[in-house]
């Protein structure tokens, strides 16, 4: 016992030197950029259309608003604190606040998260990399005599994601995309790179989204996403929206501790959740509104489960529009971009915890990190071809990796950090923080750290249960 405390308190006194050393984002561009790269990513441009058109449109919108509202700004929020406070990873955030405690098993529980997640997310990445391709070289806009549409499209996705080795090759591009932008650190890779990315982002969504509200008849579709038909609200609704708050926000990952530790001591973090948040939700409703009025407009319903939806129903909405080439490319370019500003921010934690708690060199740690991403994301992608057989507790090996994460992993720690950070450390270092040491005032304080006390970790316990019984 007394061995591993000395081991802790030399780790902790190693970890004070590393954090000191220069590694913050250079601007208030580059922290919203970065942050909000991370949040935005599959979750927002393609689970959330899912949701919405499983959960019953528009009532789904509305669960998700006040999810984000009453959980989402406040678990960032207690995030961000304990992330810039402490200025490390997310296991020496809970060593630095409580030295002699067992907390930072919940930072290292974050770390594990965040690395499973990587090994399966990467593979979908690699997916829509894949779809880029097809565009760019036309193949997915190039015709299809004698085959429908649905079946033309249907084919192609299961060339594409299920045969053994062609998604694996394109997972391997982005993991070594992944290690180019790692290696390069914190403000020359990540903050370079979501400075250009993000803002081209929204610059797609928005051109992507007028062209699909003034298709004829697309109204129906924004009537069906934003109308409100409170007769399809109920209970697993909300169940659904807290998850969907939690899997587009990244909560409980670690990511956003690891990120905010790189937060100049200037930044405001109540603002820049807010804003955080709020952009995050505005990317949701972009896509929405690019979706299902074009869905309408071209009266393709077709299959909308999982994968189906983006890669069966969106490439015959394109091929239905004039100028197919071009929105197909734009559109997957985009599902390019928000995959790989997450897959970045994934690794980086694990990478800042190699990097600060070891004393690695960041280098190497990016090494470590990824080059066993090479096997763990084909074994990820084999298991939904080749290995399909092989299941775990009745699922594929990539199914079972999703479901235990974003299950139990992910809504465990957030728990945790609010509980943590709510109830464990001293009031007066959440105060300090949000307030940037007493220098500004919050007049929602209050509100926040009883949200951050009571509502969030209650809120997100009753997800837990509900999937719980769910399995069992
Ligand atoms: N927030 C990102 C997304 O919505 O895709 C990143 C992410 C969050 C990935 C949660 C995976 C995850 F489980």
């Amino acid at each position: 016992m007394t061995k591993y405390c000395n081991r802790f308190a030399r780790i902790l006194k190693k970890q004070t030197i590393m954090s000191s050393s220069k590694n913050t984002f250079s601007s208030k561009l580059g922290v919203i950029a970065a942050t909000v790269g991370s949040a935005v990513g599959l979750g927002t441009v393609w689970r959330f259309p899912n949701e919405v058109h499983d959960n019953g449109g528009s009532v789904f919108l509305i669960a998700y608003l006040i999810c984000v509202l009453l959980m989402g700004i406040p678990v960032m929020l207690a995030e961000f604190s304990l992330g810039r406070g402490s200025r490390a990873d997310s296991v020496g955030s809970f060593k630095k606040m409580t030295p002699n405690k067992k907390w930072w098993i919940v930072g290292a529980t974050a770390v594990l998260a965040s690395y499973i997640i990587l090994s399966f997310y990467i593979v979908v990445s690699g997916w829509t990399l894949e779809y880029f391709w097809l565009s760019l070289t036309g193949a997915l806009t190039a015709g299809h005599e004698g085959v429908s549409s649905p079946e033309f499209y249907s084919s192609i996705m299961d060339e594409a994601l299920f045969t053994a080795w062609n998604p694996v090759f394109w997972t391997f591009i982005l993991i070594v995309i992944n290690m180019l932008v790692l290696i390069k650190g914190v403000e020359k890779g990540i903050e370079r790179m979501a400075n250009v990315l993000m803002p081209l982002l929204f610059v797609i969504l928005v051109m992507l989204c007028f062209v699909s509200l003034t298709l004829p008849g697309a109204i129906d579709g924004v009537e069906f996403f934003l109308k409100p038909d409170w007769d399809k609200m109920n209970p697993s609704v909300l169940i659904s929206a807290v998850g969907q708050a939690f899997f587009s926000l990244s909560l409980g990952m670690g990511i956003l501790i690891t990120y905010s530790s790189y937060y100049p001591k200037k930044t405001k973090l109540g603002r820049t959740s807010v804003i955080v948040s709020s952009l995050v939700f505005l990317v949701a409703i972009l896509m929405g509104l690019i979706i299902f009025p074009a869905m309408k407009s071209f009266g393709i319903e077709g299959q909308t489960k999982g994968a189906s939806l983006i890669f069966v129903t969106l490439p015959q909405i394109f091929e239905a529009m004039h100028g197919s080439y071009i929105w197909s490319l734009l559109f997957f370019f985009l599902l390019v971009v928000a995959a790989l500003t997450s897959t970045v921010s994934l690794g980086e934690v694990v990478i800042a915890f190699l990097h600060k708690t070891f004393g690695m060199k960041r280098k190497k740690a990016c090494v470590i990190t990824l080059l066993p991403m090479f096997a763990l994301s084909a074994v990820s992608s084999l298991s939904l071809s080749v290995w399909s057989e092989y299941t775990f507790f009745g699922m594929t090996w990539f199914d079972f990796l999703d479901y235990v994460t974003a299950n139990l992993m992910l809504p465990i720690v957030a728990i945790l950090i609010c509980v943590y950070v709510g109830h464990i450390i001293p009031k007066s270092f959440l105060e300090k923080e949000m307030t940037n040491n007493g220098s500004m005032k919050s007049l929602i304080l209050p509100t926040l750290i009883f949200l951050i006390r009571y509502v969030s970790p209650l809120l997100v316990a009753a997800v837990l249960l509900n999937k719980f019984f769910e399995f069992v």
